[in-house]
């Protein structure tokens, strides 16, 4: 018998959106990616770093992602002092967890949201508890003091898209005890963000990444701003070369070219609000996104029905079985051709037995 940790041993692992080995054939709207490649400046800042023979490579990247903590805090106006980059946003809520919550202590967050929160907890032996949403999308029962070591806050949510106003997050601040973590992986696409409560609050951290705004999921970048204590106790913990060179080189130019960047975003957005309106006038109910993807259920609320539906049609969605989502499926927003090529699938798909 290996002698694994127990909770290793007994844990499920999480089981990320499927990455079909054909992925040409496919319209992707499973994984909230980008339809749009990166800043065209990405890739020649990827070759100019590999150089003509990729010599580049035989040394390590810088440990600290210096230039690229700097240009984050231009961009977010924060000194680089409050600024850590991460291989991923993930592994930065991995680090958070194994900085703030020992074995048996508990963390907390919202059901439906994301949960590889839950995954990361179980490998630390963190407990974990969850919170539900009212129908107005507010936290249902949360206490008047959150004695739990962090809570992870998704705004804009996923899959639900909704975002929490900025004084109901700082409220929320004010009652937890232990960090309150801001989860922006789809702020770029929102009217609003929570930044400026890192400022005021000593317990709140905001985690952005690349992988949606920025279509650099294939890079792994992500990144949190807190204040200092909160950065160095993070940086002692992370990978000490986390971000590869031409990790560091594609984040640096993506960051920089902030008019293509905005061009995109306004495109992916200007598509969602297209999509919901069709969306709706099929039938379908559409929670409002503030993320680059909508909720969306048919009006016979069987979300499997329209999945498979699509899934024949080579168009790829998420369907998730939690019983609070099983009725709907998270679409993420194509370009407007593929949204316009949903639409026709779903109208042959249509609107189920008895509507
Ligand atoms: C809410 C949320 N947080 C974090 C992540 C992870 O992002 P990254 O690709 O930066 O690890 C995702 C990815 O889908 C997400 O949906």
């Amino acid at each position: 018998m290996i002698p694994l940790r127990p909770a290793i041993q007994t844990m499920a692992g999480y089981i990320p959106g499927y990455q079909p080995p054909d992925i040409a054939c496919w319209i992707k709207l499973n994984t909230n990616e980008n339809p749009y490649p990166p800043t065209p400046k990405v890739r020649d800042a990827i070759l100019e770093e590999l150089g003509c023979d990729g010599a580049s490579l035989r040394t390590y990247p810088s440990a600290s992602s210096e230039r690229l903590r700097q240009a984050a805090g231009e961009l977010y106006g924060f000194d680089p002092s409050w600024i850590i980059m991460a291989n991923g946003s993930d592994e930065v809520l991995n680090n958070l967890i194994r900085a703030f919550a020992g074995e048996g202590e508990e963390i907390a967050y919202i059901h439906p949201s994301y949960s590889y929160y839950a995954t990361l907890a179980e490998i630390q032996g963190a407990q974990v508890r969850t919170f539900s949403l009212t129908d107005e999308f507010r936290i249902a029962g949360f206490p008047q003091r959150y004695t739990g070591k962090l809570f992870f806050l998704t705004s804009p949510n996923s899959p639900l898209g909704f975002a929490f106003p900025t004084d109901y997050i700082e409220t929320l601040a004010t009652r937890c005890d232990g960090m309150l973590v801001v989860d922006e992986a789809y702020a770029d696409f929102a009217t609003d963000n929570a930044l400026d409560l890192v400022r005021r609050h000593e317990n709140v951290v905001i985690t952005r990444t690349l992988s949606k705004s920025y279509a650099l999921a294939g890079m792994r970048l992500g990144l949190a701003i807190a204040r200092p204590t909160v950065i160095a106790a993070l940086d002692k913990i992370r990978d000490h070369y986390n971000l590869d060179r031409l990790a560091q080189a594609a984040c640096l130019a993506a960051l920089q070219d902030q008019t293509y960047f905005r061009t995109r975003c306004d495109q992916v957005t200007s598509t969602r609000e297209f999509f919901t309106q069709e969306l709706r006038k099929l039938n379908y109910t559409v929670i409002s996104s503030q993320g680059n993807f909508v909720f969306a259920s048919p009006p016979d609320r069987d979300g499997r029905r329209v999945y498979e539906g699509l899934y024949a049609r080579k168009i790829l969605v998420r369907h998730f079985s939690a019983p609070l989502l099983v009725h709907g499926l998270r679409i993420s927003i194509g370009t407007r051709q593929e949204m316009e090529q949903t639409l026709s699938a779903l109208r042959e798909i249509g609107q189920g037995p008895d509507t």
